[in-house]
């Protein structure tokens, strides 16, 4: 029966962010399943004379184009009997088993076919996928890729933003156009703003390929991933495409010393309507065999711009780790994914990235958007430039090298100026259209293209157009850069054009460190063998992910020690036991001297007028004694109230927290309780002092109503233990209750 009325709850929750994407239930028949789909094959092969005649139940006369390539260029048949026969699950625990070495998998993988690939993921959750995962990652140490665009295609800005990406330790960045013809310059202002910000960031540019060829010939760019896979022959028919174009064009980067990395990932074949009722899993094993077959070095893959729908479906962040893990056990270096947006939930968004972030990427992010959304031409961005400071905390929580570090304010503007400085130059000396001083000056502290000055397009999209006919490439930037006083941004654009030249970092899962030195899987290899082995961010790594320019020194939490007390606080001997009609306000050891104001900044001074005067507005007498013995609240409260001629005693700590005793009650019992010491205001201490003084009058009393604020502690707990260690260190565990006078008129 469907009830008429709605429920407020549920109301709210239908308008939570979560609520904002689309949830399907599977339906293998459209391809929309990520794993285990009925239609899936079982895992076989069969070899006769050295050739397969069966794979995965499919006979040799019935390989598509996909089966042939893989059967041709991707298996290891001295190696496949042995592979296959092994039980899928015993590949599982495997991986998930610190004692077994990743080379002992990685050869043995070699000879499984697509069905057994998928197969073995079956048995593995995220949790052993990510033990997995952080084995047979190639390269020891994570990096990052990060995106680089903006919708107005301001070359002075593109330039800012890459040079501060680099600066925050991204190992690649991407951009790519929004008109094609502005490839050439958008690739300029990345390399520009790169070699600025920091010498070997690897950049590419990524447009259709033949015109991201020539980008790279003209050493604009130095990597390119656009060499798209899919699962099925008719997605790659439909793309005018097949295995065997995708090898020869990554022949064709590569033979001139372009890095390539292969696309691939989850959803492409169901989106295109082409999944042959097979499950995206499944496909993405065939493709990763394609890639390899094909002979590169790496993929990016984890689903990329199709996420949302294998996250439409169940289980298929778990299907996304799975086919990284499925790339890094064939030995490609993986980008893995976390470019588009996958979710409008920050608590969806982060979670999903856990799964690649813990155990560790050759690239966790194969597009992290060093820009804000908005300005993301790649759709979005999983995190972006408003995240940097989220990212860098969890980098910090967890000791976890995600790939980036911090940079404070003043790095970030004057990296930014440099590069919107050198881009002018080089446009200056190359006779573009001119970049103005004002347009460098936005760009510097630009934090997205609406920040920017309007610029006049055509200028620049006919220059580009030349510049792209002519015969100009990066010599010529570097020598106007070598004109124009940026000697050091011109030395490493050069040195990225002789490294292209040794072609060192063609190797697999290759990237350049701060001194242009190739860290690959070669000499780099990823040693992880369980605890204590592997890479861990230590010593000045670790260092410089924790110096978050928000830490501050535990000095600057409280006030300091002025040695001044509170003049108008006299201590007059120890405390005796008082009369019936009095109140005894208690205080902490350092009450009124090593410490004078609350947590809230209240001057203690003031919360002891405002609580005397909330006695006397009942008629009782206030006495005042200070504690040595004890700094916690509920202790100074019952000696307060064992002390107090009427049973009633006020506790306050020198912090501010309060508390309101009675001589009867267990000692860590109490009236009332005023923990929130941020919260308390003036008037609430008097009404604390009132509502004392009511308790021993024996009136009808309603307890003081204190706002609640669950975010103060928080913010604000370092600096509560340090003002208890301070309080703390004035404790003295001999020393009995001492009577204080206060000189002090009420104003009434
Ligand atoms: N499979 C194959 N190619 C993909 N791309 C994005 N997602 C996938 C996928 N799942 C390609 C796009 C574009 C670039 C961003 O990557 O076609 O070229
Ligand atoms: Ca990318």
């Amino acid at each position: 029966m469907r009830h008429s009325s709605r429920s407020k709850r549920f109301e709210l929750l239908s308008k939570r962010d979560i609520n904002k994407e689309t949830y399907v239930e599977p339906w293998p028949e459209a391809g929309l399943i990520v794993a285990d789909s009925p239609y899936d094959p079982q895992p076989s092969l069969s070899i006769t004379a050295g050739a397969v005649v069966e794979m995965d139940g499919v006979a040799k006369a019935d390989f598509d184009a996909l089966d042939r390539f893989i059967v041709s260029h991707a298996l290891d048949l001295g190696i496949a009997e042995e592979a296959m026969a092994i039980p899928a699950q015993e590949y599982a625990r495997m991986l998930a088993d610190i004692n077994v070495p990743r080379e002992d998998i990685a050869r043995l993988v070699a000879g499984c076919t697509p069905a057994k690939l998928t197969d073995i993921m079956r048995h593995l959750n995220v949790l052993e996928m990510m033990m997995g995962l952080s084995k047979m990652r190639i390269r020891r140490q994570p990096a990052n890729q990060a995106h680089v665009t903006n919708w107005r295609e301001h070359p002075a800005l593109l330039a800012a933003d890459a040079a501060e990406a680099a600066l925050r330790g991204f190992a690649e960045v991407e951009t790519t156009v929004r008109v094609a013809r502005f490839a050439p310059f958008n690739a300029l202002a990345i390399l520009v703003g790169t070699q600025t910000g920091r010498g070997g960031v690897l950049t590419q540019c990524s447009v259709e390929e033949a015109l991201g060829l020539r980008l790279a010939m003209k050493g604009l760019t130095s990597y390119a991933e656009t060499l798209s896979v899919y699962g099925t022959e008719k997605t790659f028919v439909d793309g005018d495409d097949s295995p065997w174009s995708k090898a020869f064009l990554a022949s064709a980067y590569a033979s001139r010393g372009v890095k390539i990395r292969f696309t691939s990932g989850s959803g492409s074949e169901a989106l295109m309507g082409r999944a042959e009722q097979k499950s995206m899993l499944y496909l993405e094993a065939r493709c990763l065999l394609v890639i390899k077959g094909a002979g590169s070095q790496g993929v990016q893959n984890g689903s990329i711009s199709c996420i949302a729908l294998p996250e439409a479906l169940p289980g298929g962040v778990r299907a996304v780790l799975a086919e990284n893990l499925l790339a890094a056990m064939l030995g490609l270096e993986v980008a893995a994914g976390n470019d588009a947006l996958a979710s409008h939930s920050s608590i969806r968004k982060a979670a999903k990235l856990m799964l690649q972030f813990i155990p560790g990427a050759d690239f966790i992010f194969s597009g992290y958007s060093a820009i804000p959304k908005r300005d993301n031409l790649f759709g979005g961005g999983n995190f972006d430039a408003e995240d940097f400071d989220d990212y860098n905390v969890l980098q910090r929580d967890m000791q976890i090298d995600g790939g980036v570090q911090p940079i404070s304010e003043d790095e970030a503007l004057n990296i930014r100026r440099q590069a919107a400085r050198a881009i002018q130059a080089v446009y200056r000396e190359l006779d573009l259209p001119v970049i103005t001083d004002e347009e460098v000056d936005a760009a510097t502290v630009a934090h997205s293209s609406d920040d920017m000055p309007e610029r006049d397009i055509v200028p620049d999209l006919e220059a580009a157009d030349a510049f792209m006919a002519g015969d100009r490439d990066f010599v010529a930037v570097i020598q106007a850069l070598q004109n124009s006083g940026f000697a050091d941004v011109a030395d490493n654009i050069l040195e990225m054009g002789r490294q292209r030249i040794a072609a060192d970092y063609l190797q697999p899962s290759a990237i350049f460190d701060a001194d242009f030195k190739v860290q690959s899987a070669i000499n780099d290899p990823n040693d992880y063998a369980g605890p204590g082995s592997g890479y861990r961010p230590t010593g000045p790594r670790w260092a410089a992910m924790q110096a978050i320019p928000q830490a501050k020194s535990p000095e600057g939490f409280v006030e300091p020690h002025t040695g001044a007390p509170l003049s108008r606080l006299v201590e007059i001997g120890p405390a005796s036991k008082g009369r019936q009609n009095e109140i005894l306000l208690a205080v902490g050891p350092a009450f009124g001297r090593a410490l004078t104001t609350t947590i809230g900044g209240l001057a203690h001074e003031d919360v002891l007028k405002a609580i005397l005067s909330g006695i006397a507005g009942e008629g009782m007498i206030a006495r005042i004694l200070r504690v040595y013995h004890s700094s916690d609240c509920a202790a100074i409260g019952y000696v307060g109230a064992r002390l107090s001629g009427s049973g009633i005693g006020i506790g306050l700590q020198s912090r501010g927290t309060a508390v309101i005793h009675q001589k009867d009650l267990a000692p860590l019992n109490n009236l009332e309780l005023f923990p929130q010491s941020p919260s308390l205001t003036l008037a609430t201490y008097e009404a604390i002092g009132r509502n004392a003084a009511r308790y021993a009058l024996g009136l009808a009393t309603v307890p003081v109503a204190v706002k609640i604020d669950n975010g103060a502690r928080l913010r604000l707990i370092v600096k509560t233990a340090l003002l208890h260690r301070r309080e703390t260190d004035e404790v003295d565990p001999e020393k009995p209750p001492q009577e204080l006078r206060f000189d002090w008129e009420p104003d009434l």
